[in-house]
Order: structure tokens, then sequence, then C-alpha cells
């Protein structure tokens, strides 16, 4: 069955794919990681990662979606009919992705929560001693609370993906986008104003190359894969719905640029405001939920504001990702089983939601579950941020440079030989040789360490 389904215009793809790619993995994850693998070193990685792989690998994603009309698991097939086994490539993709949001879900439910208890006052009356923060922060994630606003988050992704790729995804993208960059900016001027700022954009930007180790280096990749949304099927799926006319590389270009900027602006917002108010950049994955409300608390009255932005932010963030990886499953269950799409949102919303909560679970109550030494949340948030998306990633590259009949490739890349000639040679070397070697050397020097 073919699909229906496209974005309206090029502005939207842009936006809805910006959605996606523009996530936890850029507030959340992005500062600590690059605080804790030597600032600018690991940024100059990261970039190198994010152009010359990441945005490659959205192409091709693009390329294979918008060539097969199919989502991840079919999509392969139908494009090389004789080789029905790189199937599995989409199939680990959407496993990937069903991993991932489960897992999504805790980290916004814990964003979500925060909301409330910033607007509540809890945060703001805590102090601006260290210890309550994060005794506050440990309590809250490890108890029951966090349950409730899983499902309030996952029930609003639901709503806007039951709404269509048009007027659900599209269209809240269309708002939400610019909405976030506003309130990054917001923080950022904040942040930068503060006395001893300057100190926090050196930490970021100075590199520290003994910092950045092999586990560094594949960190970086992780990274850049997580955060662009590729390696997983999503973009496929984006891909299959961008409009017939638009320029594959141009799209991708855009899509790799915001969601670097907007990485950057979160180390922006963030580091100076931890510098200037004396706390310990190196505060790992707790630092916006310890460190930050502790920050905003140093800031007297209108931290509770600026906090109140801050997790709506990343809650904005969170949903346009999460709702692009409900989309994904989504649209593969309903492929492949025929059913109604509000039947495969429901059932995809129940599975994620209840795994989510399980994986929420094993940070408090379940936490004595182990699995190679890891909670069950550690263990696939690792599987998550360094293992299966750079495998699915390597696959898909080898298909589209190897596999795939090149007449395709180029016919979809340059819009039937209209568009992007001058970048389709550079692309297909790129997705040939540079992105399977980096990507192989990466991972076994990465797993070596
Ligand atoms: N790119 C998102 C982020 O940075 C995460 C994500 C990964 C979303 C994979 C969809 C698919 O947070």
């Amino acid at each position: 069955m073919t699909q229906q389904k496209s974005f309206s215009s090029n502005l939207g793809a842009i936006m809805a794919a910006v959605g996606s790619a523009v996530g936890l993995g850029n507030i959340w994850r992005f500062p600590y990681t690059c605080g804790k693998y030597g600032g600018g070193a690991f940024l100059i990685v990261y970039i190198c990662f994010v152009f010359l792989i990441g945005s490659v690998l959205m192409m091709s994603e693009f390329v294979i979606g918008r060539r097969a009309q199919h989502t991840p698991i079919k999509a392969f097939p139908a494009l090389r009919p004789d080789r029905k086994g790189w199937g599995l490539v989409g199939l680990l993709g959407i496993v990937t992705s069903f991993f991932i949001l489960s897992q999504y879900l805790v980290l916004s439910g814990w964003t979500t929560g925060y909301i409330w208890e910033s607007l509540s006052g809890s945060l703001a009356a805590l102090g601006t001693s260290a210890a309550p923060i994060s005794n506050y922060f440990s309590q809250f994630s490890t108890g029951t609370k966090p349950i409730l606003f899983l499902v309030i988050f996952a029930l609003l992704g639901l709503f806007i993906v039951l709404g269509g790729v048009q007027k659900g995804i599209e269209n809240v993208s269309k708002v939400l986008m610019p909405v976030l960059v506003v309130l990054i900016l917001v923080l950022c001027v904040r942040s930068l104003t503060l006395p001893g700022a300057v100190k926090g954009v050196e930490y970021l930007f100075s590199p520290d190359f003994s910092k950045l180790t092999g586990e560094g280096i594949l960190a970086a990749l992780g990274q850049a894969l997580f955060s662009l949304s590729v390696g997983m099927g999503i973009m496929l799926v984006y891909g299959s719905y961008i409009p017939v006319n638009d320029n594959i590389f141009k799209t991708a270009m855009w899509i790799t640029v915001c969601d670097t900027l907007i990485a950057i602006l979160a180390g922006v917002a963030i580091f100076p405001a931890v510098f200037s108010c004396g706390f310990d950049p190196a505060g790992g994955p707790g630092l916006v939920f310890c460190v930050l409300p502790n920050v905003f608390n140093t800031m007297g009255g209108a931290g509770q504001v600026f906090s109140t932005i801050f997790f709506i932010l990343l809650m904005v963030a969170a949903l346009t990702s999460a709702i692009s990886l409900l989309e994904a499953l989504t649209a593969t269950l309903c492929e492949h089983t025929g059913t109604r799409r509000g039947i495969g949102a429901g059932i995809v919303f129940l599975l994620t939601t209840l795994l989510g909560v399980v994986f929420s679970l094993s940070v408090g109550p379940l936490s004595h579950i182990k699995l190679a030494g890891y909670t069950l949340f550690d263990f696939v948030d690792r599987l998550n941020s360094i293992y299966l998306p750079p495998l699915c990633a390597l696959l898909t590259v080898i298909f589209l440079g190897w596999v795939m009949p090149e007449t395709e490739v180029l016919d979809e890349f340059t819009n039937h030989g209209t568009v992007g000639r001058r970048f389709y040679g550079v692309f297909r070397f790129v997705a040939r040789y540079v992105a399977p070697v980096a990507l192989i050397v990466v991972m076994v020097s990465g797993i070596l360490s």
C-alpha cells in the first residue's frame, strides 16, 4: 500500500524534521556531554560528525524514504526486491525507535513534572544549597509521581499524531519551533549578562584535547546521530512525506544547521549561568534537573520565571521529537497490519507508555534489576545513544551506496536531474566510502576502548 500522506510544503517538512531533531538530545544531553569530553575539543569532533556523517545519513534516509514511499521495513526491499533481507535494517531501526521512545518518555515525564514543580514554587522553596535540590530530584525521579507526568506527556503526543501529518505534526511544529527559539534566546541573554558569564563561554568553546578520549569520540558520534534523529528510520519515514519537488540536499542542510545551532545555544544558555553562580559544570545527566534549579534559585524572584521558561522549553523540544517517533512507529504498524491510523497510534502509545513506566520504575523501586551491570534505564540509554543507531546508520549508508541502484539514487537526489547535481558527487562519495569507514572505525575503537 503506498502512502498518500505528505507535508504541505518545504517549510513544513523542514519545521517538522527540525522538530524531530531538536529535543532532549540538544538541551539535556549535548551540554553535559560536551562539558565532560573537553568542551571545544568535543565540539570540533561533533561538528565534523554532524556534517560529514549525520547530514549525509539524513539525505540517504530521505532518498530511500521518498523513493520507496514505504515505512522502513518495506522501504529497503521495495528498492531492491531481490534482496529482501535488507528489510531487517528497517526492522532494527523500528525496534531502536521503540526503545528510544519508551526511554524518551521517562525523561520527558521528568521535564513535564518539573514545569509543575517550578510553577508551584516547590523548586524555589529549596533554596540555594546543592544537597536539598539533588535530594529533591532523586526523590522525585525514583518515586511514582513521574509516571503521572509521563502519561500526560504521552497523551499530548498522541493527540498531535492523531491530528495527522499536516494538521497535527506539521502545524504544531510550525508554531512550537519558533517559540522554542525565542525561549532559548531569552535564556541565553539572561545567562550571558550574569557576572562572570565569560568563564562558561570559555568552558564550552575552549578545547581541552586531553579530555577527548576514544569514548568521547564515540559519544560524539552517538550524539551526532541521536541529535539529528538519524540511524533509526525516523527520517526515512519523514522523507516519504517530503514533497516531490523539494531539494533533498538543501532540506537536510537546513535541518542540520538548525539542530547544531540550537545545541550550541543550549550550551550558551546553561554554562555561563552555571559558572556565574559557582556550580560544578560537570553535573552529568543531572545537570538540568539538579544544577540548573540551583542556578535559578540564586537569581531571586525572577529565577522562578526563568526556571519555568526553561522547563517549558525542554518539554516543547521533547514533544516535537516524541511525535516523530510515535508517527514513524504508527505509520509502520499501520502499513503492515492495515489498521486504522487512530488504532495504530493508540496501540503504539499503550506499548511505549507501558515500557516507559517500567523504565521509570527501574530508576527507583526496580533499580535492583540489572542487565550487564546497568539498571534497565541505563542499559537502554547506552543502547540508544551509543550502539544501535551507529549500527543501523552503517547498514543504511551501505544500502544507499552499494546496494540501491545508482540511477535511482541520482534520480531521487536530483529530482530527476533538475536540482542538486553539484553536490551529488560528494554525497555519493561520502555515503559509499567516508561514512562507512568512519562509522566502523569509531564503533570498533569505542567498543574496544
Ligand atoms: N533528535 C532527538 C533529540 O535530539 C531525539 C530523537 C532521536 C528523536 C531519534 C527522534 C528519533 O533529542
